[in-house]
């Protein structure tokens, strides 16, 4: 049995580099989609980086994100220096947290956010326009929500008021 299990994994291994119909035989849907890391499957570093850039952009522009924290004593000045820091640390994390090659150097996000006083509502809408970022890419829907999965497991860490 052991022998035979270790033939049909060699197999989906096999099937998955070749990226051919055979692994459905052995391993059904799921080893195909296992074979590639979700960073591989967005388009690597090159798409991070677009991402990153559309989103971030996209939510330094929501007035429902309030992203330089206008009217908190938390006020954040986005000169292109700070904005191209947020960018570049969030390209490392994303990647890092997609399986990707790089090492997040940044902060930890529950002190970066804290006292900024960012509400649900306001995460809420970050979390919308990283979709709607991912929609104009046209990432696949189960690379999207598991990449909304991912910015929604750091809430508890950044969402601190109301
Ligand atoms: C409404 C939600 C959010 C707001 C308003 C917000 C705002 C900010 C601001 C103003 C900064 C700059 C802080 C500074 O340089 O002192 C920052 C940094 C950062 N944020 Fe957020 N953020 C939000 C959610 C998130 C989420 C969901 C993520 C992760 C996916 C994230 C990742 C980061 C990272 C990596 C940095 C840079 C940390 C560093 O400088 O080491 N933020 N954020």
């Amino acid at each position: 049995m052991r022998i035979v299990r270790h033939v049909i994994l060699f197999g989906c291994v096999l099937a998955g580099m070749a990226g051919c119909a055979t692994e459905k035989r052995h391993c059904g849907e799921k080893c195909a989609a296992d074979a590639k890391s979700l960073y591989e499957r967005l388009g690597g570093e090159a798409a991070v980086k677009a991402v990153v850039n559309d989103f971030v952009d996209r939510a330094a522009a929501n007035p429902k994100v309030n992203f330089t924290r206008k009217g908190t004593n938390k006020e954040w000045q986005a000169t292109p220096e700070n904005v191209q820091h947020v960018k570049a640390m969030l390209v490392l994390q994303i990647g890092e947290a997609s399986g990707g090659p790089q090492k997040y150097t940044g902060r930890d996000m529950k002190s970066t956010h804290r006292g900024m006083g960012i509400s649900g509502a306001e995460f809420d809408a970050l979390a919308g326009d990283l979709a709607a970022t991912l929609d104009k890419y046209k990432v696949a829907p189960a690379d999207k929500s598991e990449l909304l999965s991912v910015v929604s497991s750091m809430r508890g860490d950044i969402v601190e008021a109301r």
